[in-house]
């Protein structure tokens, strides 16, 4: 039996002119997930919402809602509401007047209305500013107001396209953990669009990487940010080095040789790579060490990667020290050290250092 999904996209384009805005996407989102789009601006993920939400219709491909396909099923008529960054509450109505007037509209009888604004309000705990109009409120008490406000309605699937994205960091961080406590508690399925990659790591259950249209990588935050798929998802999610090399074996074990002539083994591989290419070794800042020369081990595992470079930047982070190290072609890489040790010699500019990383942290990845 194949399991229903809250929303399944198969093979979905859309085209607006000559613009592949969304470009061949599949996703299946389960039921009470927080799944995120994340991208650059202009990648589609604003779009492909759009399409789920049925204001935009599909040039092809097929858009499923609890098994259901929607086709060119209105907005309207579609299990499914959206929460925008520009929330637009009405400025002369109250709080529970913005929170009932979809409700309203529809004739919902009297006491079914306040019963459910007072829950809803309860929920994103505004009960005592039911009578407050919305400038009365701070940006995060609107940005409630509008979740209450789709709330209400009892969607199966929330759509929300950037819903934080006018507010201050703080506020920002503050919502995030919020946002995603709601959710795990009303156990609806929430689609979430954000641009922000520290966003979609802090509250997704899992995330879509898109770039250009197209989906590169879907998983949850750990294999997103530890096991990138490629440049593209390595580069845009966090720090990461990438250090050129040339392919010199697959099997039995996976070696490199960088541009200094030196060979190191890798953990993992991209598809499609073969002996004699030329790809990247990606590894990130906080999985490398640095060791001094009479400090290389005599006997090393073939799983230490040991890498001899000069040390060309320091710049103290409060928590850690990013280090810049030079290899021998040349290439820098940013070394992050924890600034556990105290009386610890710091390290200098111009100093011979060893770069050091096990194997399992270092992905060969396509240029
Ligand atoms: N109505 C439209 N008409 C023409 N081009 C559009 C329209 N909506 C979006 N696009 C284009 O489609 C691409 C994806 O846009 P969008 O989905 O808004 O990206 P994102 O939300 O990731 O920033 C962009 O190149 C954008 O300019
Ligand atoms: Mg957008």
């Amino acid at each position: 039996m194949t399991e229903t999904y809250a929303v399944e996209l198969q093979d979905v384009v859309k085209q607006f002119g000559n613009v592949v805005a969304v470009n061949h996407v599949s996703l299946q989102i389960r039921d009470g997930e927080f799944f995120s789009l994340l991208g650059p601006s202009g990648c589609g993920k604003t779009t492909t919402l759009r399409m789920i939400a049925g204001f935009e219709m599909p040039t092809s491909g097929a858009i499923y809602i609890q098994g259901d396909r929607q086709g060119y099923r209105p907005a309207n008529k579609r299990p499914v509401n959206t929460v925008f960054q520009n929330y637009a509450l009405f400025p002369h109505m109250t709080v529970a007047e913005n929170i009932a007037f979809g409700m309203e509209m529809r004739k919902t009888p009297k006491d079914e209305v306040k019963r459910r604004v007072a829950e809803v309000l309860d929920m994103v705990r505004l009960g005592q500013m039911a009578n407050r109009k919305p400038k009365q409120l701070s940006g995060g008490q609107q940005q409630r107001i509008a979740l209450a406000r789709a709330l209400v309605n009892r969607p199966e699937v929330l759509l929300l396209d950037e819903p934080l994205g006018a507010l201050d960091l703080k506020l920002r961080k503050a919502m995030q953990i919020e946002l995603k406590a709601l959710q795990e508690d009303v156990g609806i399925t929430f689609i979430y669009v954000t641009h922000d990659q520290e966003e979609a790591l802090t509250m997704s259950d899992r995330i879509a990487v898109m770039n250009n249209g197209v989906v590169h990588q879907v998983g949850d935050p750990e294999t997103i940010y530890e096991h990138p798929a490629d440049r593209f998802v390595a580069d845009f999610i966090g720090e990461t080095n990438f250090i050129p090399v040339k392919v010199v074996s697959l099997a039995p074990e996976i070696v490199v040789e960088l541009g200094s002539g030196e060979k190191v083994t890798a953990g993992w591989v991209e598809e499609g790579l073969s002996v004699g290419d030329r790809a990247v070794l990606s590894i990130r800042p906080e999985k490398m060490d640095l060791l001094e020369l009479n400090e290389k081990p005599s006997n090393p595992s073939k799983d230490t990667a040991l890498v001899n470079g000069k040390v060309t930047q320091l710049v103290y982070v409060g928590t850690d020290t990013r280090h810049t190290v030079a290899l021998g072609d040349g290439t820098e890489v940013v070394v992050r050290l924890q600034n556990i040790y105290i009386g610890e010699e710091p390290w200098e500019i111009g100093e011979d250092a060893i770069v050091t990383w096990n194997a399992a942290h270092a992905r060969i990845l396509k240029e």
